[in-house]
């Protein structure tokens, strides 16, 4: 039931600090560091002498992969691809027996993953299953896997798959990663900033009213919306923009931040809303490039930035402040504002955001 909620995909972006906090308190030894994956735990020597690994998955769920890609790179010595479920398959990607393949989806029926399953299965390739829908197919036919615990979402739109789906893909990456005493000490940042994160994301969810402004007065009559990000934060821009097209019914695009001069800047005037994704991590003073372009041509961008930050202008309530955690884990805080923002934009135009027009939760045609 929604309780007290008006609809499921609010309820579910509420739940998401209590299931992230279930899912550390299942999952993670802070003081050991150690991280318990029930019956995936006995697989994990294998990945870790996989030559490759490579993520498999459609829509967020492939976002999700992408903002944890660079975070496997770092802590498993092991090369990282991922791929849209549609596109390895229009490949005709060359199966081999020491590569992880790696089935990330919520529902465990998505038809392409699936079909790209069964592709590597005949080939021989080791599979492996993150899905949040119990005894779903991707689960049941995966070598081995991993529930995300999310619980039942019912909004088409993802919420709080998205953010555990974020969440068991940093645990993972720690998990493979461990003994390595070369990152040890980011991998103790990580596992500290994880901790966190439940407290700062209900410190989050206490921006909904003045998000639910910003969208009445500047946000609900748009036609045209960008999203930009760059470094951990380009996925979060494209999760974003998923949402805002599939919720609000907004012709919205997620532009990675350093190429917004390489053409798509001739799109902006001040009848375009832009959202800049401009939390502080080491791409941080590039993403000020693309503010000043912005600015240079009469845009007038919504920033999303850290707590106090100071590098921006702003004086007309276009900014969006959120709670800094380590640079890895920032998506999962960052993407709680816009998924406010998506549902408040498709409450406000009168949509269905439960149940948006052409669009089912388990995709099982191909
Ligand atoms: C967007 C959304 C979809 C799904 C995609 C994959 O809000 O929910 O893009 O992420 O259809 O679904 P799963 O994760 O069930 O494989």
């Amino acid at each position: 039931s929604k309780g007290t909620y008006a609809h499921y995909m609010q309820k579910e972006i509420y739940e998401q600090p209590e299931i992230i906090e279930a899912a550390l308190k299942d999952r993670l030894d802070v003081e050991s560091g150690k991280i318990d994956f029930q019956g995936l735990g006995q697989h994990m020597d294998r990945i870790r002498t996989c030559s490759k690994i490579s993520f498999i998955a459609c829509g967020s769920s492939y976002y999700a992969c992408l903002a944890m890609q660079e975070l496997f790179e770092t802590l498993t010595n092991v090369t990282v691809s991922i791929d849209i479920a549609s596109s390895f398959l229009d490949k005709l990607s060359h199966i081999s027996a020491d590569v992880a393949y790696v089935f990330v989806s919520q529902s465990g029926e998505t038809a392409e993953c699936l079909t790209a399953l069964q592709y590597c299965q005949k080939r021989g390739g080791f599979t492996i299953g993150i899905v949040n829908v119990v005894d779903s197919s991707i689960a049941r036919l995966t070598h081995c896997g991993l529930y995300i615990n999310a619980g039942v979402e019912i909004g088409v739109a993802t919420t709080k798959a998205y953010t555990s789906q974020l969440v068991h893909l940093v645990l993972l990456a720690l998990a493979l990663g461990a003994g390595n005493d070369s990152t040890h000490d980011r991998r103790r940042e990580i596992t500290k900033g994880l901790q966190r994160l439940p407290e700062q994301m209900r410190r989050i969810l206490t921006l909904d009213s003045s998000i639910k402004e910003l969208c009445e007065t500047k946000l609900m009559h748009k036609a045209n919306m960008l999203v930009l990000g760059r470094g951990y934060q380009y996925a979060t821009a494209l999760e974003a923009s998923l949402k805002i097209k599939e919720v609000a019914y907004i012709h919205c695009e997620a532009v990675l931040t350093g190429e917004l001069k390489h053409g798509v800047l001739a799109l902006v005037d001040d009848n375009f809303s832009v959202v800049m994704i401009a939390t502080r991590d080491r791409s941080f003073e590039r993403s000020l490039n693309g503010y000043e372009q912005l600015l240079s041509h009469g845009g007038d961008p919504i920033i999303l930035c850290q707590e106090g930050e100071t590098a921006f202008n702003i004086s007309n309530g276009h900014c969006i402040e959120v709670l800094e955690t380590v640079d890895c884990l920032q998506s999962v805080l960052n993407i709680i504002p816009l998924q406010l923002m998506s549902y408040w934009l498709g409450v406000l135009r009168n949509n269905s955001v439960d149940f948006p027009r052409h669009v089912a939760k388990s995709v099982t045609v191909e």
